[in-house]
Order: C-alpha cells, then sequence, then structure tokens
C-alpha cells in the first residue's frame, strides 16, 4: 500500500504496517462514498474493499481501518471506549486483544492510559509484536487465558485496574483461517483458540461417546436435534475418522436440512467451540475475580455474541449489584446500531453490558 501522508484538513492518516486509519467527522456513508471517490486512484483501493473491511462507529467520529485482508473489525468500539473509560490516566485490562481494534481505539481517544492485554492465540501474539511500534509502550501484551487474570496482574504489580473490557468468541481472522477449524469449510478440525491446549474438536467428535456429544451440543448450542445428529455423526464414525470440519458440516446438514440463510450447523459448531476453549468456564472466572481488581469507579464491560454467555454476565451484575458491590450501569443491554450492522454484519448479535464498582 502506498503511504499517504495527508488527505486534507479533515482527515488525519497514518500507514501502520500496509493499513491505514483514517479518522473523519463524517457518517459513515458519506465517508465511504468520499473514501471510495478519494482513494480509488490514489492507493489502488476499492470501494469493495474499502467496505468489506471498514470499521464505523456511530457518531461523529469515525475509525477506519483498511487492509488487503483484516484481522478483525472491532464492535462498537465508541460505546466500549466511553463506558470503559472513567479515569483519562488508568490502567486498563483489555482481556480479547485479538487484532488489537479496541486497544488502539482506547489509546487513540485517551492519550494517557496505559493498557494490559490478554489473549491467548498465538496469531494475536504475532499480530502485536507487529504494532508494538504503535503503541508506544503503552501496552502490555500477556499470551494467557484471562481467567489467569488476577496472577498476572500481581506478577505485573498490579492489585487494581481502572477498568476491564472482554470482547468474547473469536476474532474474524480466527474464522476465516482454514487452518484453524472455526468455519464449516475448513480443512482441519481443531477448534483451539490457544493451540497449546490439549483437547481439539476432532478428538471429541470422533471419540466422545453419543449420549456426551449429544449433551454437548444441546447445553452449548441450544441444538433441539442434538441426539439425532450425534447419533450421525456415531453412525458416520463407523466409516472413518471424520478428519474435517467440513466433513463434520455435512453430516449434520444429513440430519437437519438447509431451511433459510442459516447453515445448520452454526449451533453445533458453537457449542463445539465453546466446550474445546470452555468459553463459559473462563468468563464465569474472570466474572468472579473482577470485583477484587476494580478500583473504586472501575468499569467492567463485556461485549456478549451469544444468549448463553449474556445470561452468565446478566446474573452476575445482578448478584454483585444485589450484594452493593456493582452499580449496574447498562439498564437496557446496549448493541450495535443499524448503520454499524450494515457495515459490520458480526455486531449483529453483538450486547454490550456494564457495571461499576461502588466502593475500593
Ligand atoms: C472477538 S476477538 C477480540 C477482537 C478484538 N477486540 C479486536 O478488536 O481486534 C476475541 C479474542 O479473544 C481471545 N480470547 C477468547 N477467549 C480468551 C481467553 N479465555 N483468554 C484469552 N484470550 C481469549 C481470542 O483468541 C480472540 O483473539
Amino acid at each position: 500500500m502506498q503511504k499517504v501522508k495527508r488527505l486534507n484538513p479533515y482527515w488525519k492518516a497514518r500507514p501502520l504496517y500496509g493499513r491505514l486509519t483514517v479518522k473523519s467527522d463524517f457518517n459513515s456513508r458519506e465517508m465511504i462514498a468520499f473514501l471510495g471517490i478519494y482513494l480509488k486512484d490514489r492507493i489502488r483501493c476499492t470501494i469493495r474493499l474499502y467496505e468489506s473491511s471498514c470499521c464505523c462507529s456511530y457518531g461523529c467520529r469515525i475509525g477506519v481501518f483498511f487492509n488487503d485482508k483484516m484481522y478483525h473489525i472491532p464492535v462498537m468500539p465508541t460505546e466500549t471506549a466511553q463506558y470503559l473509560v472513567n479515569k483519562p490516566d488508568g490502567v486498563y485490562v483489555d482481556c480479547t486483544f485479538g487484532g488489537g481494534g479496541h486497544t488502539s481505539y482506547l489509546l487513540s481517544e485517551y492519550k494517557n492510559i496505559k493498557v494490559i492485554a490478554f489473549d491467548w492465540d498465538e496469531a494475536a501474539s504475532k499480530k502485536f509484536i507487529e504494532r508494538e511500534d504503535d503503541f508506544d509502550e503503552k501496552v502490555t501484551f500477556v499470551r494467557d487465558n484471562f481467567k489467569n487474570i488476577k496472577k498476572v496482574l500481581s506478577d505485573l504489580g498490579k492489585n487494581k485496574v481502572d477498568g476491564i473490557l472482554a470482547d468474547l468468541g473469536v476474532s474474524s481472522k480466527q474464522f476465516d483461517d482454514l487452518d484453524r477449524g472455526f468455519s464449516f469449510n475448513s480443512n482441519v478440525l481443531d477448534m483451539r483458540m490457544d493451540k497449546r491446549k490439549d483437547l481439539t474438536a476432532k478428538e471429541i467428535i470422533n471419540s466422545y461417546h453419543s449420549e456426551d456429544l449429544a449433551n454437548i451440543f444441546y447445553m452449548f448450542g441450544e441444538e433441539y436435534k442434538s441426539r439425532q445428529i450425534a447419533d450421525a455423526i456415531c453412525l458416520r464414525r463407523k466409516r472413518g475418522i471424520i478428519n474435517t470440519s467440513y466433513e463434520l458440516q455435512s453430516v449434520i446438514c444429513s440430519v437437519k436440512k438447509f431451511g433459510g440463510k442459516i447453515n445448520p450447523a452454526t449451533k453445533v459448531f458453537q457449542a463445539l467451540r465453546i466446550f474445546v476453549n470452555e468459553e463459559l468456564e473462563n468468563l464465569k472466572i474472570l466474572l468472579s475475580t473482577a470485583p477484587e481488581l476494580l478500583s473504586k469507579c472501575g468499569r467492567i464491560v463485556i461485549v456478549s455474541f451469544h444468549s448463553l454467555e449474556d445470561r452468565i454476565v446478566k446474573y452476575n451484575f445482578k448478584q454483585n449489584a444485589d450484594d452493593g458491590v456493582y452499580k449496574i450501569i447498562t439498564k437496557k443491554v446496549v448493541t450495535a446500531s443499524q448503520e454499524e450492522i450494515s457495515l459490520n454484519p458480526r455486531s449483529r448479535s453483538a450486547k454490550i453490558r456494564v457495571a461499576e464498582k461502588v466502593n475500593a
């Protein structure tokens, strides 16, 4: 990508390893139209490429990040930042660094904060190394499970922080990478976000008893055909190992037919991913540890993507509010604007809940 130093007085542009960050006071549609016209000739970037990788936050300030292959578009960056930051020179934890979208946005809005970022995925760790210089020593990255937050913070000499953010689930990069096994047409059946863990989806699918498979599909995917699907998997196993997520999807589709836009294997894939990565367990540990780590008025902001996660967050916040530990900031769950959904369809199912620590 060519360097673009300055577009016009309204624009602040900075090339970052082939990525360009643009900020403006335009709304997103004006921005897309303008970028399409403006950039077409100068940096060989088409409006299609731009649209598919653009990140917008509703309101007057817009952050756009684009590249040939986008790592991840952060969901509701403005909202999360505004809810999270209560102290302009505080220390904040981003439990789910991913491609660093939320961390970058936080640092661009609040120049004097520091961020301790977690991610257990090697790809995120590499992304951090790539972007380290941009962060100006304001970010400490830890490749660990966020459930270990208390120990990690204590090792870093921090007993309290001013806010904790978790943007749950997988990143687009993890999902799109066919060697990770998260998507329906992957070449493998893995689904580990942290490859240092032992248990893979392949092992589960090829060795678990039918009843255990059905329980996983039902508990973590709310799949109503869990028993039939588990039986079909066990029958298919008699003909040989199920090696790829594509093969698994075919077995599921032999039981559940395509009826709409959503792939019939979606719930089973969600269940397997949650089980492999112990996602609900990790979330519960994070939520139970957070109150002792937050300083007075420190906030916890959780972005969840399905009802199982959201229920856990809602219940935890309510329990802590009843005990006088938290004040709930989002009486109603916060969702993405139509504008953001049209630009980043993944944001459709995102829900933000926020709570604030009442005492020190
Ligand atoms: C939805 S992505 C976050 C994207 C990020 N907010 C951004 O803007 O680029 C979720 C990330 O959290 C990481 N993750 C999920 N569960 C984790 C856990 N228990 N501990 C550490 N990282 C986790 C995943 O590896 C993934 O990179």
